[in-house]
């Protein structure tokens, strides 16, 4: 699906300062994948997605999509058809007065019928959960609400992949579990997710996380494995999820306690399953 290839980027390459935020990143990710990239901040996250669909031209190296290289011009709009970018704030995204207005806005711009654009702008407003609101302006919607909006606008253009740039880090819990949500639901449905964050429980999601540091790939695996790698996540600027820190510190007391464990649900799963002398004796 992508393909990066020795890619290096620098801003600003003709003037006194320049910044080089990737440094020969090399990686491949495959249809269906959910990759999760973290990274401390200025560690060139952000560099890396706009490669994704061409928003930035690699200065070294080679980026393609689907076989298709993003310097090649006469693939750019059939690459920006194929990966879905959404970012931070959902204002800045939003478009139109009217949410269905503003999810067709992109399908429209494909050139497809009338009946067929009727039908991608109900499927992908169905998919985030807020067909109700088709009518109503974005600006009265919550954060949460107008993000799906823009996932929907994204998805009505059928993308095989969807890169979201911290897109839950405007959120509230609520509406930060309805993106994930859909997130998975698109995952489930074959849609390639690629999902910044710095939230590590949101890192856990994922079927592969990618750790960024000073425009390189640091580390790369299931997310299992990752997170087993406490002292060198610390060492990149990292903490482990909330719960996987709870579990490591009952294994230190309980060495049957099993580690890592990345969610709520099994971290209570191994807690009933403990005998009852273990449990009070920690
Ligand atoms: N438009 C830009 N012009 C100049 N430097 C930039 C620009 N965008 C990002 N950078 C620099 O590139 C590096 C990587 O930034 P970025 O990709 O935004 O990292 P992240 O998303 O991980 O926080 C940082 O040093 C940042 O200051
Ligand atoms: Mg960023």
């Amino acid at each position: 699906m992508i393909v990066v290839e020795d890619v290096h980027h620098t801003y600003d390459v003709d003037r006194a300062h320049p910044v080089t935020a990737l440094k020969g990143i090399n990686l491949h990710i495959e249809e269906g994948e959910y990759v999760v990239i973290i990274g401390r901040n200025g560690s060139g996250k952000s560099t890396l997605a706009k490669h994704f669909n061409a928003l930035l031209i690699p200065t070294s190296g080679d980026v393609s999509i689907k076989g298709m290289n993003t310097k090649d011009p006469q693939h750019l709009t059939t690459i920006r058809h194929s990966v879905g970018m959404v970012f931070q704030v959902p204002d800045n995204q939003i478009i139109a007065t009217v949410v269905e207005e503003d999810v067709a806005f992109g399908p429209e711009n494909m050139g497809l019928p009338l009946q067929e654009l009727r039908a991608r702008v109900d499927e992908a407003l169905t998919v985030v959960d807020m067909l109700d609101h088709r009518t109503r302006p974005p600006h009265m919607l919550s954060a949460g609400q107008k993000q799906r909006v823009v996932i929907a606008g994204a998805i009505a253009m059928r993308p095989a992949c969807l890169v979201l740039d911290e897109a839950t880090a405007m959120l509230d819990p609520r509406g930060r579990r309805d993106v994930l949500d859909t997130m998975q639901q698109l995952h489930a449905q074959g849609v390639t997710i690629i999902a910044i964050t710095h939230f590590m429980r949101e890192a856990v999601e994922g079927t592969r996380v990618i750790v960024m540091d000073q425009g390189n790939i640091a580390m790369d695996g299931p997310p299992q494995r990752i997170f087993s790698q406490a002292d060198e996540l610390r060492q990149l600027g990292l903490d482990l999820p909330q719960v996987t820190q709870l579990a490591e510190r009952i294994h230190r007391r309980t060495p049957a306690f099993p580690t890592p464990l990345l969610s709520v649900e099994e971290c209570v799963e191994e807690l009933c399953r403990l005998p009852q002398s273990a449990v009070v004796s920690s």
